[in-house]
């Protein structure tokens, strides 16, 4: 894929090695020492936001931690376990340009003042495990003391913060239902940043350029760069690093221009929102302009789909993956996701009940807001703008009358 705009994959191409710590000197220099209320000035001059989905501000989170040096030492969690099926961004990244992640986890420990380091890592994305395995190795003693790799257990939920950390505090990746906030208590009952790993790369440049420098990408009013993971009918489906507030049709063009004929495009991951692909082929792919055209950046994820792909089809197929990664604690999202995707099921399978297409309405309001961590949330969101974007396709198989989709003819859901 064409990459006119890199910065984190700048270095040698995709592809190949993950690149060395000799070679990442080379060509970034060693790590500065930046003083700890200028890091975060800088992170905040910048206005990098989390990349890991939800979109909070990198250096407000920074600082509340910074600010609480009475709650005790920090510990700093890289957040890569990168559960979302479709998105490939964070192990691309840690597969490439180990160093720059474990520059950004350094960067924070030195400036929050923390003597650990968790580099939380999905353990099925192999290729960035090795690599960072590797990069740890490569590290001078002083640093490798501080970092420790955790292979993080297959599933959605897994990346979620308080999951993240009720895994590293005792194995067990549901996430935690009660607070305390995990800036004052999270690892080991400590003050603890969970932060994802293409953030903390983004916080290395940020350390090493500066927030002017950060702010000459992007031509919205999110500036620097992203990495967004396209799928769906293009050439070259992949990893992109583009500047924010590049259009859509900009990224297909980068992505070798479209192979079928699209008609609608999924933003922002499975817990993002569904777009015609009228509405979206202009979007500036940034986090404010998507926000005031109703949709989500989330974790980058761009996937489109052509017209031989049943709308209804793929909503179930997301709804039924998300169900099934629920961690079960909380009713509305065990048994209202189960509800939600039986029904999506029934409807894609052309074998709906009278009232599943009214019902799957009515649920997605009800569990919204009714979990103890934004799960249920993020899959309603999904599907209730599916139930827009697909209106026609939900209205033909509720009647049970054909799907419209030129590649699905009335084919059973499982
Ligand atoms: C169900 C669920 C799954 C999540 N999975 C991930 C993940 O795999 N990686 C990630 O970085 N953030 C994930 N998040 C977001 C994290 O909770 C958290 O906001 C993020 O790691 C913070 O980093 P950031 O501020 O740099 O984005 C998930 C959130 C939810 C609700
Ligand atoms: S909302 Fe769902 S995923 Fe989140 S804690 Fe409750 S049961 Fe687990």
């Amino acid at each position: 894929m064409t990459q006119p705009t890199e910065r984190l994959l700048a270095g040698p191409p995709l592809g190949g090695r993950a690149e060395s710590l000799h070679a990442h000197h080379l060509r970034l220099g060693a790590l500065p020492h930046v003083p700890a209320g200028q890091m975060i000035a800088a992170l905040e001059a910048a206005g990098v936001l989390g990349r890991g989905g939800a979109g909070f501000p990198v250096g407000r989170k920074w600082r509340a931690i910074f600010e609480r040096p009475d709650l005790g030492t920090p510990v700093i969690v890289a957040n890569g376990a990168e559960g979302e099926p479709e998105s490939a961004k964070d192990r691309v990244l840690m597969a490439h340009r180990p160093h720059l992640v474990i520059d950004g986890v350094l960067i924070a420990a030195r400036t929050l003042g923390a003597d650990r380091v968790e580099l939380y890592l999905g353990r099925e994305h192999t290729a960035a495990v090795g690599a960072m395995r590797a990069a740890v190795e490569e590290r001078p003693k002083t640093e490798r003391k501080l970092l420790h790799i955790v292979e993080a257990p297959i599933g959605y939920v897994a990346g979620e913060s308080t999951a993240v950390v009720h895994y590293v505090n005792s194995k067990d990746a549901r996430p935690m239902t009660t607070p305390p906030r995990m800036s004052e208590r999270g690892v080991r009952n400590r003050p603890t940043l969970v932060q994802n790993v293409e953030s903390l790369a983004q916080a290395a440049l940020i350390a090493r350029f500066g927030p002017d420098w950060f702010r000459e990408a992007g031509r919205g009013k999110n500036r620097g760069t992203g990495l967004i993971t396209i799928a769906g009918p293009v050439r070259h489906e992949g990893v992109a690093e583009i500047e924010l507030g590049t259009p859509l049709a900009e990224l297909v063009e980068m992505a070798g221009g479209l192979t079928g004929n699209p008609r609608a495009v999924l933003i922002g991951g499975y817990f993002g929102t569904w777009a015609p692909i009228e509405t979206a082929w202009g979007l500036a792919l940034e986090p404010e302009s998507l926000k005031a055209a109703g949709l989500t950046f989330g974790c980058g994820l761009v996937r489109i789909v052509d017209d031989r792909t049943c709308g209804v089809d793929y909503a179930a197929r997301i709804m039924d993956f998300l169900a099934a990664g629920s961690a079960m604690q909380c009713g509305p999202c065990k048994y209202g996701l189960a509800d939600l995707a039986g029904a999506s099921a029934r409807l894609a399978g052309m074998d709906a009940r009278a009232t599943d297409l009214h019902d799957i309405e009515r649920w997605t309001a009800l569990v919204t807001g009714r979990g103890a961590c934004r799960h249920p949330d993020g899959a309603a969101q999904q599907m209730s703008s599916a139930l827009a974007v697909f209106a026609d396709d939900f209205a033909s198989h509720a009647d049970r009358r054909r799907c419209l989709a030129s590649n699905v003819m009335t084919r059973a859901y499982r």
